[in-house]
């Protein structure tokens, strides 16, 4: 296979492993950083940044930054505009998962910050995304995830329900519909996407520079379905964590405030996504084995997608 771009995953004609325009979206510069990162050193820098950085969670990750001249990107303790998450010692591959997942998610219609993989020093790949909490001038913008808007402790996250997440949003979003339609999308991907880790730390909202509240874009999205056999999801919709039917995603649209034209549109998309989505998966970084069964979960659960599309009576057509 000819070298595939580190960001989109489309081919590369000539050097490198980034088109200049996916370069220019990561790094903010059609130069590519010299990455001066290795993987037996982060996990050390990764644990005394325990409690250092508002980073909290349990997959290692590291606060980076580019240096002033731009021209490399290693450890930053403060003003990291970047997140990066190398190989996990105990799941294999997670940030080539979460970097198609992210693709994915572009091509579904959620939001996402801009996200690609890095090579390391020693060759491995991690996965990097901009910060978008950052303003322009080393600001820190408001993030609130939906543990602290429900007044509950990080380790309730798992404590929740993607009903409880559509009143958060009612509460506390400064235009609750548009928050919930990103909701409703974010909740329908992870379930399409065999995500059983979408918790209540893993939706924000984000007050924009503009004092706006807003969902945040998505962020740690992952098929957790390929380590962890035939997880369920973390937030039940309905009170379901597996086998969602098409008129319980109807419902939860519903709740969200949703007509059924806007919920048939937001389906419609995800499940028009589904092509583009298996192209992507084969050609991701996942190993063979993983990529087939990312594939197989994507078919499964479209037909559902489709099916509530259909029942949202929205116009939608299949295409
Ligand atoms: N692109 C981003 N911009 C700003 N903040 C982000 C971004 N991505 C993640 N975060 C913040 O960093 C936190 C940790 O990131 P993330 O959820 O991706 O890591 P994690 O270790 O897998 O988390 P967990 O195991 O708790 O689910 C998130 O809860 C979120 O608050
Ligand atoms: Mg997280
Ligand atoms: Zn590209």
């Amino acid at each position: 296979m000819t070298a595939r771009c580190l960001v989109c995953l489309a081919d590369i004609r000539g050097e490198g492993e980034y088109h200049a325009r996916c370069a220019r979206a990561l790094f903010g510069s059609t130069r590519v950083p010299t990455i001066d990162l290795e993987l037996a050193r982060l996990h050390t820098v990764a644990q005394a940044m325990v409690g250092h950085t508002s980073l909290s969670g349990i997959q290692r990750k590291v606060s980076v930054g580019l240096t002033a001249d731009r021209a490399t990107l290693r450890v930053a303790v403060e003003k990291g505009h970047f997140i990066l998450k190398p190989q996990a010692q105990v799941f294999p591959s997670l940030p080539e998962n979460e970097h198609v997942t992210m693709r994915l998610a572009e091509a579904a219609g959620v939001q996402v910050p801009p996200n690609g993989l890095v090579r390391l020093r020693d060759g491995s790949l991690a996965y990097l995304t901009r910060r978008f909490d950052r303003t322009a001038d080393g600001g820190k913008l408001l993030q609130e995830d939906f543990c602290q808007l429900g007044e509950l402790a990080p380790k309730q996250k798992y404590e929740g329900s993607a009903e409880l997440c559509a009143r958060l949003v009612r509460r506390h979003a400064s235009e609750p519909l548009v928050a919930a339609l990103g909701l409703f999308r974010q909740v329908v991907f992870a379930w399409w996407t065999g995500n059983g880790d979408m918790h209540l730390k893993n939706l924000s909202l984000l007050r924009g520079e503009d004092g706006v509240h807003r969902l945040s874009p998505a962020y740690d999205l992952l098929c957790t379905d390929l380590v962890v056999e035939d997880d369920l999801l973390a937030l039940p919709v309905g009170g379901n964590r597996r086998g969602v039917t098409p008129r319980q995603w109807l419902d939860f649209a519903s709740y969200c405030g949703l007509t059924p034209r806007a919920a048939g549109r937001a389906l419609g998309q995800v499940h028009a996504a589904l092509t583009p989505a298996l192209a992507l998966v084969a050609r991701s970084f996942l190993p063979d084995e993983m990529k087939a069964r990312y594939a197989r979960l994507l078919e499964d659960r479209a037909g559902t997608v489709e099916a509530a599309a259909r029942k949202a009576g929205s116009g939608y057509v299949a295409g």
